[in-house]
C-alpha cells in the first residue's frame, strides 16, 4: 500500500490574504490587497512591480518588520501575526535575514566582524562550517580584515548578504540589493546570491526593477497596486521584459 506523502510546508514563507493599509482619510493608502503568495524553500525568488506597488511593504510584513492590517504571514508554519513583539524579535534574529539597498555596515568594524556581528550580539556561536562556506562564497578571503570604506560597493553589499546568511536563516529578504551597484558589481552580487541558493541551499527573495537581475532567480512574482497579478517561472530576461510589457510597465 502506498501511503500518502506527509504534509510538509514547501514554503519558507507565505502569506494568506495579506492586506496592509496606511493612514486614514486623505492619506489612506491600500499598500497590499489580499496578497496570497508563497516562496519555496531552497529557491531564489524575485518580486517585481512598479514603484509604489507594495513590494517593500510585502517584504517588511513577511520579515516581521511591520504588521499586516489583516490576513496572515508565515515563516515556515509560524504565523507572525499571532506573535508578541518579543517573539517577533527572536524570530527575526534566529530565522530571518534582511538586506537593504543601503549596505548598513558598521564603518568601524572589519568585513568579518560585520558578518558575525548579529551573532555576537545574540551571544550565539556561529556554525563554523557554515560560516566558512559563506565566507568562501563571498570571495573576499583577502579582504576580511578591511573596513567597509576600503571595499567597493559590490564587495560591501556581498558582506551585507553574508551577514544576513551567517545565522543560516530560513529565508533572506533583499530589498533592491543591487539598486546602488554598477552593472559589474551587480552581476557579482547576483552570482553570489545564485550560488548561495543553488549550492548552499539558502532561500532568498529579492526585489528588483531590473529584468536581467530577475533572470538570475527561479521565479518572478509581479505586484501591481498592491495585488499579486502575474508570475514567471524560470525567467529569462526576455520573458521578464515581455511580462513587464503586458503589465504596461
Ligand atoms: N510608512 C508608510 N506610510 C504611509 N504610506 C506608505 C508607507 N509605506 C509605504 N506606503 C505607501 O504604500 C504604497 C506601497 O509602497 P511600497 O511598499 O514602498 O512600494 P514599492 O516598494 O513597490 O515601491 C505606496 O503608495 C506608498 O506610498
Ligand atoms: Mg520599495
Amino acid at each position: 500500500m502506498v501511503l500518502p506523502a506527509p504534509v510538509t510546508t514547501t514554503y519558507a514563507a507565505h502569506t494568506e490574504n495579506a492586506t496592509k493599509v496606511f493612514g486614514s482619510g486623505e492619506t489612506y493608502v491600500r499598500a497590499l490587497e489580499a496578497v496570497t503568495v508563497g516562496f519555496e524553500r531552497g529557491r531564489f525568488s524575485t518580486i517585481m512591480g512598479p514603484s509604489g506597488s507594495g513590494k517593500s511593504t510585502l517584504m517588511h510584513c513577511m520579515a516581521g518588520l511591520d504588521k499586516l492590517s489583516s490576513g496572515s504571514t508565515f515563516v515556515a508554519d509560524v504565523d507572525l501575526t499571532s506573535r508578541s513583539e518579543k517573539q517577533l524579535t527572536e524570530l527575526r534574529r534566529d530565522r530571518i535575514g534582511f538586506v537593504f539597498q543601503a549596505f548598513n555596515l558598521i564603518p568601524t568594524l572589519t568585513a568579518l566582524e560585520n558578518i558575525t556581528l548579529p551573532m555576537s550580539l545574540a551571544r550565539r556561536e556561529p556554525d563554523r562550517d557554515w560560516l566558512d562556506a559563506v565566507i568562501a562564497a563571498v570571495g573576499l578571503s583577502d579582504r576580511l580584515k578591511h573596513r567597509p570604506h576600503e571595499l567597493s560597493g559590490g564587495q560591501q553589499q556581498r558582506v551585507a548578504v553574508a551577514r544576513a546568511m551567517a545565522s543560516r536563516p530560513e529565508i533572506i529578504f533583499a530589498d533592491e540589493p543591487t539598486g546602488n551597484l554598477d552593472s559589474r558589481s551587480s552581476g557579482e552580487m547576483l552570482a553570489f546570491m545564485r550560488h548561495a541558493v543553488s549550492d548552499l541551499g539558502q532561500t532568498i527573495v529579492m526585489v528588483t526593477h531590473d529584468a536581467t537581475a530577475a533572470s538570475f532567480s527561479d521565479r518572478v512574482v509581479f505586484l501591481a497596486d498592491g495585488c499579486f497579478v502575474n508570475e514567471v517561472v524560470d525567467p529569462s530576461t526576455e520573458k521578464v521584459l515581455s511580462a513587464m510589457h503586458k503589465m504596461g510597465a
